[in-house]
C-alpha cells in the first residue's frame, strides 16, 4: 500500500503547523493511556494527539463500551481549537488480542514457518477489521526483528532468522493492516527499530553489538520492505547501538531511515522512553512522538517545551514531528470520520475470519519426524491426548493473549488441541492432562508440552527474570519419558515460542510436529495429525542441538558460526515424502 496524500492535504499540514501553538504542537507529540495517566478533560487540556491500550484496565466489558469509551476521548479532541483528533494505537500483535473474543492469529513464529504471504496479508486485514470494532485505527504490529539467539524472549513476535523472508512476509502485513485507501484499513507499526532480537546473548533491551554494514545487510531490509510498502509508522527499539541508546541514536533514526530510507510516517518511542533514554536527545535524535505512559506525561511536555524555548530543540525539529503525525491522520481520513463505526462490531471473531485463522494454523505445523507410521493418526485409532496444553487456549496462545503475559486459562471463542482431535476421532479419545491415568487399549498418545506464556524480558533465558529453560521443563519431560514406554505409538506436539532443545523427546518419541503458539483455532491441529490436510510449514529458525550451542554471543543462526544444528532453517516434512 503506498496510497499518498491529495496535494491539497500536504497544504493543509502546513496551515495547521502554521496556526499551531508550541503547546498544541508538544500536544500532538503525546501519547497515553486511556486510564491513569489522563482524564478524558486533559485530552483537550494538554492537546493530547494519541491514546494507546495495552496491558492494565479494559475500557469497557463491550465492544461498544470500548469504542463509546474512546469516543469520550475523540470528541474532548475535537473541541480544541484546531480540531485535531486522536490517533488511537493497541497492541495488536496476533489479532486484536487485548479484546478477550477477538481471532487470535498464530504469532509471527508460526506466520514465518507457513511462510504464505497470502495468508499473513489476510490476517493482517482481519485484525485491522476487529482492531477497528474496538475503536483503534492503529496497530503496533508487524514485529520485524531478525532474532539471533533463541534466548530472547521475544522469539516468537519476528517471523523468522531469515532476513528474506522477513521482508516479505513484512510487506504482507503492512498491505493488510493498512489496506488500499485509508478507510478501510489502520496504521501499522515496523518494530523495534533497530536490533531489538539481535542483543548480545538475547537481552530484551540489551546490546548490539553488530558493525553498521552487519546491521544494514541482515537487519535493515525488512524496514527498508516497511517503508517501501508505505508503512505508517516506526517503533524505536529499547536496545543500544554499540552502547548508544536506539532512541537517541540519531545518525540511524534522521540520517538512514528518515533521510536515506524516505521514511515520512511517525517515528513513535516505546514505553517511558523519554524518561529512560535522554529525554529531549530522543527529540533531537528523530523521534515524533513519545509513549508519555506511566508518569512520564508532565515531565515530557515542559522538558520539550523548556527545550524549544532555550534553543536546544529546533522549532523545525518539533515542525517535522508534527507533519508526520498529521501526515498519517490525514492519510487514515481521521479528520473526516474521526469515530469507530459501529457496524464493524459484528465482525468481532466471525467464522470467516477464524477460518483464516485455522488456515494460518495448519499452515504453520511443521512436521519434523515421521516414524512407524505415526501420523497421519487413523479415525479409528484408539488415541489418549497427553498434557495440559492439549486443552488449554491460554497456554497454547503465548505471551500477549487478553493480558500482557498472556493466559494460563481458557478464554471465549478458542478451541483447544483437544476439541479438534475429538471432532475426527472415532473412538471416545482419553485425556490424561498429568500423566497420572491408568492407560489400556490405547493405539497412540498425542502429547501436548510447551512453553508457559510470556512477553518482553519475562521470556528471556539467563536474564533478569530466568523463569524459563531452552529445554522442556522436568514434569514435561517426564511425561515423554514416561510414555515412550507404555509401548505405544507417540507423537510429540510442542506449543512453543522459539525452537526449544528437545534432542532426547525426539530421539523418544515417533512423531514430532512444531506447533509454535497457535492462538484461538487451536482445533485446527487435529485437521492436520488426522491428514485432512498435509503439512506446509518449514522451520523459520535453524534448530538448536544443544544449550551450550547458545553459551556465546549469539545462536547456531550466528552467520559466522559453525555450530551445526539439530535442522537447518527450512527443514519440515510432510505426508507425501513418507508414502
Ligand atoms: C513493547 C512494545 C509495545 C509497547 C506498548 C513495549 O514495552 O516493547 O512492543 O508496543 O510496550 O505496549
Amino acid at each position: 500500500m503506498t496510497f499518498k496524500l491529495k496535494p491539497d492535504q500536504e497544504q493543509k499540514i502546513e496551515d495547521l503547523i502554521s496556526q499551531m501553538t508550541l503547546e498544541e504542537k508538544i500536544g500532538q507529540m503525546s501519547q497515553v493511556r486511556h486510564f491513569d495517566d489522563v482524564t478524558p478533560e486533559e485530552i483537550k487540556s494538554k492537546f493530547i494527539g494519541s491514546v494507546i491500550h495495552t496491558q492494565g484496565p479494559v475500557p469497557g466489558s463491550t465492544a461498544a463500551e470500548w469504542q463509546d469509551k474512546f469516543s469520550e476521548f475523540q470528541k474532548q479532541a475535537l473541541d480544541t481549537r484546531l480540531k485535531i483528533p486522536l490517533l488511537f494505537g493497541v497492541d495488536a500483535i496476533h489479532g486484536q488480542n487485548t479484546f478477550e473474543g477477538a481471532t487470535i492469529f498464530p504469532h509471527n513464529i508460526g506466520l514465518g514457518a507457513a511462510g504464505n504471504p497470502e495468508i499473513v496479508e489476510r490476517a493482517a486485514a482481519i485484525t485491522a477489521i476487529e482492531s477497528k470494532a474496538t475503536g483503534f485505527n492503529w496497530v503496533f504490529s508487524p514485529c520485524v526483528a531478525i532474532p539471533f539467539n533463541e534466548k530472547w524472549g521475544r522469539v516468537y513476535e519476528a517471523f523468522s532468522e531469515s532476513t528474506e523472508l522477513t521482508s516479505k512476509l513484512t510487506q504482507a502485513s503492512v498491505k493488510g493492516h493498512q489496506g488500499s485507501n485509508g478507510n478501510d484499513g489502520v496504521l501499522a507499526t515496523a518494530k523495534h527499530f533497530i536490533g531489538d532480537g539481535a542483543t548480545d546473548f538475547g537481552v530484551e533491551g540489551g546490546n548490539t553489538s553488530l558493525t553498521k554494514e552487519e546491521l544494514i545487510e541482515r537487519l535493515l531490509p525488512p524496514y527498508q520492505a516497511a517503508v517501501d510498502s508505505g508503512v505508517s509508522s516506526i517503533m524505536a527499539s529499547f536496545n543500544t547501538l554499540n552502547e548508544v541508546p536506539m532512541h537517541a541514536h540519531k545518525a540511524m533514526i534522521t540520517d538512514l531511515l528518515k533521510d536515506q530510507l524516505k521514511f515520512d510516517g511517525i517515528v513513535v518511542s516505546d514505553w517511558k522512553a523519554y524518561s529512560r533514554f535522554g529525554q529531549n536527545e530522543i527529540i533531537n535524535a528523530g523521534i515524533d512522538m513519545v509513549m508519555a505512559v506511566d508518569g512520564d506525561l508532565d515531565g515530557f511536555q515542559e522538558g520539550v517545551k523548556a527545550g524549544v524555548l532555550n534553543g536546544s530543540i529546533s522549532e523545525e525539529r518539533i515542525n517535522d514531528a508534527v507533519r508526520r503525525i498529521l501526515r498519517q491522520k490525514f492519510r487514515f481520513g481521521l479528520f473526516e470520520n474521526p469515530f469507530p463505526d459501529k457496524s464493524f462490531i459484528q465482525k468481532i471473531g466471525i467464522t470467516e475470519h477464524r477460518a483464516i485463522a485455522r488456515q494460518a494454523v495448519r499452515e504453520s505445523l511443521v512436521l519434523l519426524k515421521n516414524q512407524n507410521q505415526a501420523l497421519p493418526l487413523k479415525r479409528t485409532s484408539r488415541i489418549v491426548v497427553v498434557g495440559k496444553f492439549a486443552d488449554n487456549s491460554g497456554l497454547q496462545s503465548g505471551g500477549w493473549t487478553v493480558n500482557w503475559q498472556g493466559m494460563t486459562e481458557n478464554y471465549s471463542g478458542a478451541t483447544t488441541i483437544l476439541e479438534g482431535i475429538r471432532k475426527f476421532a472415532l473412538h471416545e479419545v482419553k485425556y490424561d492432562p498429568d500423566g497420572t491415568a491408568a492407560i489400556e487399549d490405547v493405539d497412540v498418545a498425542v502429547i501436548v508440552v510447551g512453553e508457559n506464556p510470556y512477553a518482553e524480558f519475562f521470556g528471556d533465558i539467563g536474564g533478569e527474570m530466568n523463569l524459563f529453560q531452552l529445554t522442556l521443563t522436568e514434569e514435561h519431560q517426564q511425561l515423554v519419558q514416561s510414555y515412550s514406554q507404555k509401548g505405544i505409538k507417540t507423537v510429540l506436539v510442542l506449543i512453543s515460542g522459539r525452537p526449544l532443545v528437545i534432542t532426547p523427546q525426539m530421539e523418544l518419541s515417533d512423531a514430532f510436529v512444531a506447533a509454535w503458539l497457535p492462538g484461538s483455532e487451536g482445533d485446527g491441529i487435529a485437521e492436520v495429525l488426522f491428514g485432512f490436510f498435509d503439512f506446509k510449514g518449514k522451520l523459520p529458525h535453524s534448530w538448536p542441538k544443544s544449550v551450550e550451542d547458545f553459551n556465546g554471543k549469539y545462536g547456531p543462526n550466528y552467520w559466522e558460526s559453525s555450530i551445526e544444528p539439530l535442522f537447518p532453517i527450512g527443514f519440515g516434512l510432510c505426508y507425501n515424502l513418507e508414502k
